[in-house]
């Protein structure tokens, strides 16, 4: 039980890092250069968001074995992910982004449904990494 709640803080911990990591770039927008360059990148953010408000909701879910919850919310990530707002880029890395991080999901889906609350947890913080990872890859790629 201890070792659990390890994992979940250590989870949550990552979870915070992910978000603090990514707002001095969310309030730089893609480069300040022009006001035209940031426009793109408004009008995502509250469906941007919303991947926030189900990702921890999934680690509620974890913290309290709810596995329908947990099930759900990690089914909603990989809609999310299928819509064209998500997709504001192409290019071939952001296409494996995207891809890595549907994988993730599926794997807490997988696991919520035979009712593996470690194999959930652990595909928690490896989906926490696709999500710094995929931030880290669009922050680079700002700078360039
Ligand atoms: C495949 C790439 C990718 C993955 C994976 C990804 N994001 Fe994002 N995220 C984006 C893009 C693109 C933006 C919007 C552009 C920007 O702000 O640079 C964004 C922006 C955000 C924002 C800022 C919204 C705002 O207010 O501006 C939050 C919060 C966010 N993502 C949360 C998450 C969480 C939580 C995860 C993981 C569960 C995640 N993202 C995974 C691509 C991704």
């Amino acid at each position: 039980m201890q070792r659990y709640l390890l994992v979940i803080l250590f989870a949550s911990a990552i979870s915070f890092a992910a978000w603090l990591s990514l707002s001095p770039h969310i309030s730089r927008g893609y480069g300040q250069e022009t006001s035209a360059a940031k426009a793109p990148i408004e009008p995502l953010k509250p469906f941007m968001q919303r991947k926030l408000d189900h990702a921890k909701r999934v680690l509620e879910g974890l913290a309290i074995e709810d596995f329908e919850l947990i099930a759900r919310e990690a089914q909603s990530l990989s809609l999310l992910s299928l819509e064209s707002n998500w997709n504001v880029l192409t290019t071939e890395e952001y296409i494996q982004q995207s891809s890595d991080f549907r994988r993730a999901v599926n794997v807490i889906t997988e696991a919520a449904r035979e009712k593996d609350v470690h194999r959930a947890a652990l595909g928690y913080v490896n989906l926490t990494v696709r999500c710094v990872e995929c931030h880290s890859y669009l922050r680079n790629k700002a700078r360039q």
